[in-house]
Formats: C-alpha cells, sequence, structure tokens
C-alpha cells in the first residue's frame, strides 16, 4: 500500500461540485482581482477568527512581511523569531531590512519559549514574531505579555495553524496582526499561492489594503510605495468554499493524531508530539522525533509510506544567513531538532487504513 504524504486532489475531489461552481461564477464574471469574492472571503474568515478585520495578500510571506511594514518595522529594528520554523519567518524580517534575533523553542510544542525571549530583547527590539508551529499555538498569553510589558508588537505568524484554539480563544482573534498563509498544502489551502492578516486594528488593516495593492486606494493616486500583493478571485472564491469545512477537515486531522497517539506509544527510540493542556492544535503535521530518523525514514519509504522533515538544516545554518555568523552550535534545540524530527502522512483525506499501514510499518521498523 502506498501513502502519500498529502493527497490534495482528494480535497478537491470531495468539494469538487461546489468548488466546480465558484470556479465558474468567477470566469463567468469577467472580474478577476479584488472583487466580490475578495470582500466576501476577508469578512467571512474575519469572523472565523473571531476578529473584525482581514486583508487577503498574496501568500503568507506577503501577510508576514506587510504586517511589519505597516506596524513600521524597518532598517535597524531587530524582530525576534523562532530558531526553530520554516525560513519564511525569518526572511519576512529581512524583506523589511530588519533584524531576526533567533530564540530557541521550548520543549513540549518547540514554538518560541517565552522564558528566552525577554533575554533576547534589546533598545533595538520592535517586535516579538511566534510561529504556531505545526498547528500547536505558541504561548500567546505569555508572549502577549512581554510584548505589552517591553512595548513591542506581536506579529503571529499562522501560516501553519489556521483553526487552532488556545485557552479557547481561536488563533488570530484578538491579535494585533496575525499572518496566515493559504499554500496549498495548508490546513486551508488555495489552488495556488494565498494569504492574509486579520487584526483587530482597523488602522492597520487599511495600511496593509494600501500595501498590497501599489500604494493605492484610487486608482493613479499612490500614498505609499506599496507592491503587488494580491489575491485572486478565484482563490478567494475556493477558499470560501474550503473554509466552511475547516472545522470538520481539523476535527479529522484531531482524531487521526488521536488514533497514532494511542497505537504509537512507547515505541522505543519514538517520541510523539505533545500538546499543552491550554491548546487545540490545528494537527497541520504530526511530527516524531526519533533516533536514526533516516534509516526510520528509508525503511518507511522502502514500505510505500511517504515522510518529510520539516525542517533538515536550521534557518542560521542556511546559505541564505551566512552573513549573521551564527556558526553551528549557536542554537542547539534547533539543531537537534533538525536532526531528529520526521513527519508522518496526516490529513483530513488520509483514510484510517493508511493511517493503520504506517503505524503497522513504523512498528515494525523500530
Ligand atoms: C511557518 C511558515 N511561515 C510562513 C510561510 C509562508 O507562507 P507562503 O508559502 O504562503 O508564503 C510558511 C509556508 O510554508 C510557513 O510554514
Amino acid at each position: 500500500m502506498d501513502v502519500p504524504f498529502l493527497d490534495l486532489q482528494a480535497a478537491y475531489l470531495e468539494l469538487r461540485s461546489d468548488i466546480d461552481q465558484a470556479c465558474r461564477r468567477v470566469l463567468g464574471s469577467g472580474w478577476y482581482l479584488h472583487g466580490p469574492e475578495n470582500e466576501a472571503f476577508e469578512a467571512e474568515f474575519a469572523a472565523y477568527c473571531e476578529n473584525a478585520h482581514c486583508v487577503t495578500v498574496g501568500s503568507g510571506c506577503d501577510a508576514l512581511e506587510l504586517s511589519l511594514l505597516a506596524l513600521g518595522v524597518g532598517q535597524g529594528d531587530e524582530v525576534i523569531v523562532p530558531s526553530h520554523t520554516f525560513i519564511a519567518t525569518w526572511l519576512a524580517v529581512s524583506r523589511v531590512g530588519a533584524v531576526p534575533v533567533p530564540v530557541e523553542p521550548e520543549g513540549v510544542s518547540h514554538t518560541l519559549d517565552p522564558e528566552l525571549v525577554e533575554q533576547a530583547i534589546t533598545p533595538r527590539t520592535a517586535a516579538i514574531l511566534p510561529v504556531h508551529l505545526y498547528g500547536h499555538p505558541a504561548d500567546l498569553d505569555a508572549l502577549r505579555a512581554i510584548a505589552d510589558r517591553h512595548g513591542l508588537a506581536l506579529v503571529e505568524d499562522v501560516a501553519q495553524a489556521v483553526g487552532a484554539r488556545q485557552r479557547g480563544h481561536r488563533i488570530g482573534a484578538g491579535s494585533t496582526a496575525a499572518a496566515f498563509s493559504f499554500y496549498p498544502g495548508k490546513n486551508l489551502g488555495a489552488l495556488g499561492d494565498g494569504g492574509a492578516v486579520v487584526t483587530t486594528d482597523p488602522t492597520l488593516a487599511e495600511r496593509i489594503r494600501l500595501l498590497r495593492n501599489y500604494g493605492s486606494k484610487q486608482k493613479y493616486v499612490h500614498e505609499v510605495r506599496g507592491t503587488n500583493a494580491r489575491l485572486d478571485e478565484l482563490q478567494a472564491a475556493v477558499l470560501r468554499v474550503k473554509l466552511r469545512h475547516l472545522d470538520d477537515w481539523n476535527a479529522r486531522r484531531t482524531t487521526l493524531a488521536q488514533h497514532y497517539q494511542t497505537e504509537l506509544k512507547d515505541l522505543p527510540g519514538i517520541t510523539l508530539p505533545e500538546a499543552h493542556p491550554w491548546a487545540d492544535s490545528a494537527w497541520h503535521l504530526f511530527v516524531l522525533r526519533c533516533q536514526n530518523r533516516d534509516r526510520l525514514q528509508g525503511q518507511l519509504s522502502d514500505a510505500g509510506v511517504q515522510t518529510l522533515i520539516h525542517y533538515p538544516t536550521p534557518v542560521h545554518l542556511s546559505p541564505a544567513y551566512t552573513d549573521l555568523g551564527l556558526p553551528p552550535g549557536t542554537f542547539p534545540r534547533a539543531e537537534s531538532l533538525a536532526g531528529e524530527v520526521l513527519s508522518l502522512p496526516i490529513g483530513p483525506h488520509l483514510s484510517r487504513g493508511a493511517a493503520d499501514h504506517v503505524i503497522a510499518t513504523l512498528k515494525a521498523a523500530v
């Protein structure tokens, strides 16, 4: 039996008639950028996130970058980022001219460790940028308290955690700037790139609206130096269809995660992902830590089980960041995670039979 890491076609096939209808509506409308579908999706997604404003943009990267820009973060500023994340988090900081200052993850969820954040704050720090990694929320209450105490912005990278909750609140509710990605493989995925910023702040929302469209509200009146970071109408229409199924799809992910947790506990050399009691993860990924990771990945692959590594190289050791001068050994937690993590297939369309094949293969391998 072959088990792919993720089956995106299955997501389309489940909603095929609604998605086809939504696409036909846009194709026939003759209006393809920033129109009624974007407006409707922004209202629906803001409501889903229990927040006041949503501004769609072209990608998760755009959402992070424009949030930072709109908050005035730039040259000469430092932004605290996780040492263990996807490189996009750091790149957004670099793109606005600020310096990413990495902080190590805590041991349960591998998200930004609030206890270490405070030590990393300097007079140049402008913002804290936690990532709700693998779908598990970062400790927002602790991070918000630190940000408030030091007068810093809190920009959340929610690329992997749409629909998650912390202490009963939806991730994105009450946020100054929460940046989402609708990359096809995300829990709420478009049929191409897409992103959004959700915010309580109407002024910030307006600023991002300007920035995403050449700095212009009115054609050929350019108030600021913006960019082109628009979500097209087809993507917005598809996202509207999928949003209606997101909670159901996340619940299916949770059921599979619980099944893995039950069946894989106590396997030698394997550490299962944990969740804080205050967190409802969106289970974007199910990430084990294991000894002999590469050998295990090979054995799973031989049995038809596709796994991935999120992420094999810590960002500070990527060629893109050699200029920061952070040699191996600087961030030991991130470095050891990079050598141990292994993501099993998970998703709303992974059948129980496929999950059982993953479980049996893993048990046989260890
Ligand atoms: C943690 C994190 N941040 C940001 C991004 C960037 O999102 P996008 O690919 O939509 O630009 C991703 C995408 O994979 C991500 O995983």
